[in-house]
């Protein structure tokens, strides 16, 4: 298992995301009630980073380029046209507000 820095947590918004690099490209998201959950990064209908460019209502993900939803605490689907639920991360944020996500 490799744990691997994502960000400062400060520096995630509420209601945000970004692609922390590396293999495999996980999503790291952060619900507006500030919780961290982490995902791969791919959508897995397509190709399509859900990290860089994606909208984050509540705890579920879209994906711009042809409207699939995902719960990002389960990963699982939630509409066409994505029918396979995304990889789920764990996510620790120390004690300095550093955020890691644990990649298996
Ligand atoms: S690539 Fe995400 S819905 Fe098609």
């Amino acid at each position: 298992m490799e744990r691997r820095f994502a960000c400062a947590a400060d520096d995630l918004q509420p209601g945000s995301s970004l692609t922390v690099k590396g293999e495999p490209a996980v999503a790291l998201f952060r619900n507006t009630a500030g919780e961290f959950f982490a995902t791969a990064d791919s959508c897995t209908h397509e190709l399509w980073s859900l990290g860089e460019d994606s909208d984050l209502e509540g705890n579920e993900v879209l994906c711009p380029l042809h409207m699939a939803r995902f719960d990002i605490q389960t990963g699982k689907p939630l509409c066409f046209p994505a029918t396979v639920a995304l990889q789920t991360y764990a996510v620790e944020v120390d004690d300095n507000g550093s955020v890691h996500v644990l990649v298996t």
